[in-house]
Order: C-alpha cells, then sequence, then structure tokens
C-alpha cells in the first residue's frame, strides 16, 4: 500500500520585513542577509496570530468536508506552543471542526518533529489504511532584536494530509535517523526566546547530514545520481547547500547541477518567510513542487529533517501521477503577494508585545489581519479563537 502527502499548504502572517531595510538598521551589508544567509523578506507575526491559528490556517486552504469527516488523527509538531499541558491539536481539531472521533496531540524535537509526526501517521495507516491523518508544523521563530539569530526569524505553518493511495508524494519505507545530545540551540521554559550557538548549530547541521547520509547509502545501496531533489531542513536558504556541496563530489557532475539546480527551486517560498522551524523542510518541499515546472511523476526526492538538540533523519518520497494537479500555486502566490511590508521600527514594536501573563483579559483589534482564523483575545487565562469561515 501506497503512504504519504495527500494534500499539503501553507499559511503565514501578513506583515513581513524586508531583509535589505533589516541589514541597514543593523549596519550589516544587506548581501550578507541576501545572499550570505539567503533570505529577502521575514514574516512578521501580529498579536491576532499564534501557532495555532497559523496551523488552523494552513490546514483551512486544503481540507474539504469529507476530510474533516474522515480524518481521525490530528498531530501537531511545534516548539513554540502555546500551552504546556494542552494539546494545539486540540484547538485546530475544534476550530475546523474535524470528526470528534479522532486522536489529537502534539509533539516536540525542534524542527524535526513534524518529521516524527509523517513517520507516526505512516504507521497508524499502514494499520488502519481508511484513515487520514492530519499533520500540522507550526513555529514562530523567535531569537531577539539586535541578536545574531535576527536575520533568521519566521513565523508560518505548514498542514499536510497524509492518506493511503496519496495524491502528491508516496513515501518510501527505508529511511536513516540519528540522535545526539547536542546544546546547539534550545529553550528554557522561562524564554520566548531561543538560545544558540549559531556556528556549533551549521556544524552540526552538516555533520547529520554527512553521517545519516551514509547510513542511509549502507541502507539502500542509493547514490545521488538516484535523486531528483534533495530538500532539506532550511533555518536559512543558504544552510541546505553548506551539507550538501561538500558530498557532491562523489557523484557525477549532471547530477550535481540537477540537484544544486532543484536546490535553488526549493528555497522560493522560505526566501520571503524565515524560518518556520518543524514547518521549514516542507515548506522547501512545497517551493520545489510548485515552482519547478518540469517535474515528472515517478522522481524520487529525498529529504532531510534537522532538529537542534539534535535529531536528523533523511526519508524519501516518489511524486505521484498527476500530483501537479494537487497542488495550489497560484494561492500560494497570492498568500505572499497580498501580505504588506512594515518598516523595521514597526517590526520591532510587534516583536515586544505580548499577550497579558498576570490573568487580565485583552480584546485584540483584528485591524488589517485577514486571516479567517485568528485570536480575538484573552480572557481568564484562556485564548479567545475566531474562525470567520465556520
Ligand atoms: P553570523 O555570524 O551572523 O554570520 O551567523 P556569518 O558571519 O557566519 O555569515 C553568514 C554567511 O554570510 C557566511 O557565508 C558569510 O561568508 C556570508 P558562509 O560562509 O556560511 O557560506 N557573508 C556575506 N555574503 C555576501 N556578502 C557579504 C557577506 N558577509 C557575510 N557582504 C548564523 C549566521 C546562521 C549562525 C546566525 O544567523 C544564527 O545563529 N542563526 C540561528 C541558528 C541557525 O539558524 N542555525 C542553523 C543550523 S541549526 C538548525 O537548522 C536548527 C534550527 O532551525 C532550530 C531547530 O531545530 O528548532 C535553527
Amino acid at each position: 500500500m501506497k503512504i504519504g502527502i495527500d494534500k499539503i499548504g501553507f499559511y503565514a502572517p501578513h506583515l513581513y520585513v524586508d531583509m535589505n531595510k533589516l541589514a541597514v538598521a543593523r549596519d550589516v551589508e544587506p548581501a550578507k542577509f541576501t545572499i550570505g544567509i539567503g533570505q529577502e523578506e521575514m514574516a512578521v507575526t501580529p498579536l491576532t496570530q499564534d501557532t495555532v491559528t497559523l496551523a488552523a490556517n494552513a490546514a483551512l486552504e486544503i481540507l474539504d468536508e469529507k476530510d474533516k469527516q474522515e480524518i481521525d488523527f490530528v498531530i501537531f509538531g511545534t516548539e513554540t506552543g502555546i500551552d504546556s499541558s494542552k494539546a494545539a491539536a486540540v484547538y485546530v481539531h475544534d476550530l475546523l471542526g474535524i470528526n470528534p472521533d479522532a486522536r489529537s496531540v502534539e509533539m516536540k524535537q525542534a524542527c524535526y518533529a513534524a518529521t516524527a509526526a509523517i513517520q507516526m501517521a505512516k504507521g497508524h495507516i499502514a494499520l488502519n489504511p481508511d484513515s487520514k491523518v492530519l499533520v500540522l508544523a507550526s513555529d514562530i521563530a523567535r531569537y531577539g532584536i539586535r541578536t545574531g539569530g535576527e536575520a533568521t526569524q519566521g513565523a508560518g505553518a505548514v498542514a499536510m494530509l497524509i492518506s493511503a493511495d496519496p495524491k502528491i508524494l508516496a513515501l518510501e519505507e527505508k529511511s536513516a535517523y540519528h540522535t545526539s545530545d547536542v546544546m546547539d540551540f534550545w529553550r528554557p521554559t522561562y524564554t520566548d526566546k531561543a538560545l544558540v550557538d549559531g556556528k556549533l548549530s551549521n556544524e552540526k547541521y552538516i555533520e547529520f547530514f554527512a553521517k545519516i547520509w551514509e547510513q542511509y547509502k549502507e541502507k539502500t545501496g542509493a547514490t545521488f545520481s538516484d535523486f531528483e531533489a534533495i530538500c532539506f531542513h532550511l533555518p536559512y536558504t543558504k544552510m541546505g547547500q553548506k551539507a550538501l556541496k561538500p558530498l557532491l563530489p562523489e557523484t557525477d557532475e549532471v547530477t550535481q547541477d540537477r540537484l544544486l539546480e532543484n536546490n535553488e527551486a526549493s528555497k522560493t517560498y522560505n526566501k520571503r518567510i524565515g524560518n518556520i522551524y518543524t514547518g521549514s523542510l516542507y515548506l522547501s518541499l512545497l517551493s520545489l513542487l510548485e515552482t519547478k515546472e518540469d517535474l515528472q511523476e515517478g522522481a524520487r526526492i529525498g529529504l532531510f529533517s534537522y532538529g537542534s538538540g539534535a535529531v536528523g533523519e533523511f526519508f524519501t518520497g516518489i511524486l505521484q501521477p498527476g500530483f501537479q494537479n494537487a497542488l495550489q500555486p497560484a494561492r500560494h502566490k497570492e498568500i505572499l503577494d497580498s501580505r504588506k511590508e512594515i518598516s523595521v521600527a514597526e517590526y520591532e514594536e510587534e516583536f515586544e508585545r505580548r499577550l497579558p501573563t498576570d490573568g487580565s483579559n485583552l480584546e485584540l483589534e483584528k485591524e488589517d489581519d485577514p486571516s479567517a482564523i485568528y485570536l480575538a483575545g484573552i480572557k481568564d487565562h484562556m485564548r479567545q479563537y475566531v474562525n470567520n469561515k465556520s
């Protein structure tokens, strides 16, 4: 039985800051951010959006009423959740009106969580072939104003429907994975900003890819030439190629050129949003599928997932016949193009806005947030969500 991605969509906040302008404000050569880091725009989250609403809006883009009845498992991957006890999946399940006879759970391991969610979904469908699983990957990446990580912030969510006989990508059986306790990036529960050793995190990412790729080759006998493209977790869009390039000499030039060309296509949406942590790999996959027009059914796509801390996995999928018909490039272009640019000063102000944490209530003005699902305020410590479309 084939199991894999049947539908995929994303959502990002409606505000962004231009990376050239951020560079100027930080007294940095703009090319460092746009070429050295590889980011053009960075999504900024208004108080009316959080990881729950971003995920719910992403899911709203792909689900129809039949899907909502057939989903019996909602798995929400995030490292920037809104509650230490209650799963963000439960809120999304309610906001979208999903079949009540379902499991809902939240998973965490930095940027790796959504990959674990997909693997869990695959196992669930292998046992229950009629099931559909909604996998959500949603995060708001925050390091802080004027920090080393500032240019690699971002926010957004990817929603995927995992099912048997998928329309887009059938996942293959074998994958390779690795865990090692590394303090390259973490976020203690008392802060909403990630702590990071930037250089170490880059080194560990590259080391993990090399190690896991070796393990994958040993398990499967595959080589780079078996792949049409390899998508990477993209904390910033330069990262994937930094891990790939040192290994490319092991393959022929035609394969090298193909993988590098497709690597460019797989950055398209990420360049305009920034790091969305656990959804970044899947945003990259979507970029590739929706912007590389000559991809053929039957092509093999590799996916490298890396979550600091650290866990990595390399897994693969095969593009399905007619996969293009299940994509929404025009809608995704509209989501990106209709966003509003804000100044660096406005971004800084937005960054510092917080919901009250002392039990006081707050009603939020939706203002110009066009999202169907948004946060209308907080009352008695409970977030008040609204779905305009329900
Ligand atoms: P930095 O010190 O600001 O930058 O840190 P740099 O000095 O390393 O320069 C970056 C690149 O810009 C270099 O290119 C420079 O040469 C180039 P590279 O050598 O890497 O190819 N550069 C220029 N290029 C063109 N024109 C110029 C110019 N100047 C310099 N004028 C760093 C960068 C990414 C470390 C920092 O932003 C950071 O700490 N970010 C957060 C951590 C991170 O994203 N780590 C990535 C791997 S870990 C990961 O992916 C997991 C994560 O997503 C978390 C999770 O799992 O949940 C982060």
